[in-house]
């Protein structure tokens, strides 16, 4: 046994202790599994390997309620039933806060650092600058993905050859979003490009391990498992000289000059404000939207490319949509938005595969609780979530929801299609409630409400001109036929398998 796997047991054992006795009194009912010191303390750690099913069973206690499942630390508050989730996603951050839940799942204190919670100013840039630039910037993405596919594929010949699938897409994917936030020559940097991807494993993984310390350890014990300073040293070597010379740049010609990069040191400077106009603090938004971006579109990805080796059928009505409206229209991210069974193929992919037992996680900050219209009152201070798995797979929301379906939400948008610009989700029609970017109570891969994902317009740009390359260079298949790779679970976290594989030859 090695000395970290010690640590996590001796943690472990600390932090169900620490449960134990912090158990509490709340009117709100516990899963039946759960009642019990013993008990509890059992399902507590069935949640650790299998999340769904214990809160599939709560689900199943509670059609239409509010239930507590223990885990090792506290007690998890699930809101079941539509009207709940619309609820908590319409709440605004002074009552239900979505920096303190993610604080918690992600430990960013520890792993990101205090001020970015306190100022999450680059959310603003995302939604805006970032988004708004998309179609302009979209021959550079283009072009990216050109290059990183040729270069991290590197096939030469047309043989098979079999790929990790996680690693390698995780490559392509932070090159081509850095075409966007610090533009060439940085984002073709390798060690650049492997500083934000470790840091990304690093926020996901080790917020986990710290997660295990109990809280009065934390600021003692945390620092050594986090790697936000080392990993704030070393991308200041690259970024350190670029961000002096763009804000002495701004400083002195100020923020219009002719030939300001387009990119997202520019669209962070056009808010940035006080403290946050140093290079320290710059670099550290930096990393923390790669962060963002990079693990989220890969994991998407990845699984998106296990269903094709799954469902095959799938390869040849996309490869011929492609290839036809690129033909039509060329690339543009215009002509993506022509590529209906591609964006399906992937909402219908992130629907299954895309979020863990739980989701839209809140703390409870309004000092009375929180109370749904029902007039359930959840305490102050409780972490409060969606069943997310369970809302994709219920048969009132989707057809047939244990199938694999790639084309039912093309489907279903072609009877409306006659209506206006598919990514405007602000139109009330069937047809704009089943494209990949719009979120819904029945659908909450990027989240719903006020904090819905403010990236996921430059992540469906990105996912389906990667796809549609894909298809159209490139044979993929199973390494192992019928086998679909499992995927990796942890409590309520879920991610695609990192060791999985599938074979990859060029076609053209
Ligand atoms: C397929 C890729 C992605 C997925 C599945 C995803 C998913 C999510 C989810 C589930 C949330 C929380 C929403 C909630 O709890 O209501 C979120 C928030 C966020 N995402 Fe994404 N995301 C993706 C890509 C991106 C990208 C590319 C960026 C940046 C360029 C980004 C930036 C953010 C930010 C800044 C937030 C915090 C929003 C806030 O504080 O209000 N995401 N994302």
């Amino acid at each position: 046994m090695t000395t970290t796997t010690l640590l996590i047991y001796v943690l472990a054992a600390v932090a169900a202790a620490t449960w134990l006795r912090s158990r509490k009194q709340s009117p709100i009912p516990t899963i039946a599994e759960a009642e019990g010191v013993l008990s509890s303390h059992r399902t507590a750690l069935r949640f650790l390997g299998n999340a769904t099913d214990v809160v599939a069973r709560g689900c199943h206690q509670f059609p239409e309620g509010v239930f507590r499942l223990p885990t090792l630390f506290r007690w998890e508050y699930v809101a079941n039933g539509l009207q709940r989730l619309s609820e908590i996603a319409a709440a605004p951050e002074n009552i239900l806060s979505f920096h303190d839940g993610a604080a918690d799942s992600l430990q960013t204190e520890y792993t990101i650092g205090a001020a970015v919670k306190h100022n999450p100013y680059h959310v603003a840039t995302v939604r805006g600058s970032l988004t708004r630039n998309l179609a302009r910037c979209f021959p550079d993405v283009r072009d990216e993905i050109v290059h990183a596919f040729n270069d991290v594929l590197a096939l030469e010949g047309k043989e098979w050859k079999s790929f990790h699938v996680l690693p390698q897409v995780m490559q392509i994917v932070a090159r081509t979003s850095n075409r966007l936030f610090v533009g060439l020559p940085l984002c073709r940097n390798q060690e650049f490009l492997d500083l934000n991807v470790n840091y990304t494993i690093h926020i996901f993984t080790r917020g986990q391990l710290i997660k295990l310390i109990p809280e009065f350890l934390k600021p003692t014990l945390a620092p050594w498992f986090s790697s936000k300073n080392s990993s704030l040293r070393h991308a200041l070597k690259f970024l350190g000289p670029l961000l002096e010379e763009r804000l002495a740049k701004d400083q002195e010609l100020g923020a219009d000059y002719p030939d300001r990069p387009n990119d997202a040191i520019s669209w962070l400077l056009d808010i940035a404000t006080d403290e946050e106009r140093t290079v320290p603090a710059l670099a550290l938004r930096i990393l923390v939207i790669n962060m963002a971006a990079i693990h989220t579109s890969s994991t998407t990805l990845t699984s998106a490319l296990y269903d094709l080796t799954m469902y095959p059928e799938h390869m040849q009505p996309m490869r011929e949509e492609a290839e036809r409206v690129i033909a039509e229209e060329g690339w543009s991210k215009a002509s993506l938005a022509s590529m209906h069974k591609i964006d399906s193929f992937l909402r219908e992919s992130q629907r299954l595969s895309a979020t863990g037992a739980l989701g839209l996680t809140r703390r409870v900050v309004a000092k009375d609780g929180f109370t749904f219209s029902d007039g359930t009152t959840v305490p102050h201070g409780a972490f409060l979530s969606v069943p997310a798995n369970a809302i994709h797979g219920d048969p009132d929301n989707y057809e047939n929801p244990e199938v694999f379906d790639g084309f039912r939400f093309s489907r279903h948008r072609k009877q409306g299609s006659a209506l206006a610009d598919p990514e405007d989700t602000n139109v009330n029609g069937a047809v704009f409630t089943q494209h990949m970017v719009t979120t819904s109570p029945e659908h909450v891969a990027f989240g719903h409400g006020r904090h819905a994902c403010p990236g996921r317009f430059f992540a469906a740009t990105e996912l389906k001109a990667m796809l549609a390359h894909m298809l159209i260079n490139y044979d993929v298949k199973a390494d192992v036929e019928g086998v679909r790779p499992s995927d990796m679970v942890f409590g309520a976290m879920r991610t695609p398998s990192a060791t999985g594989k599938i074979m990859i030859r060029r076609r053209v």
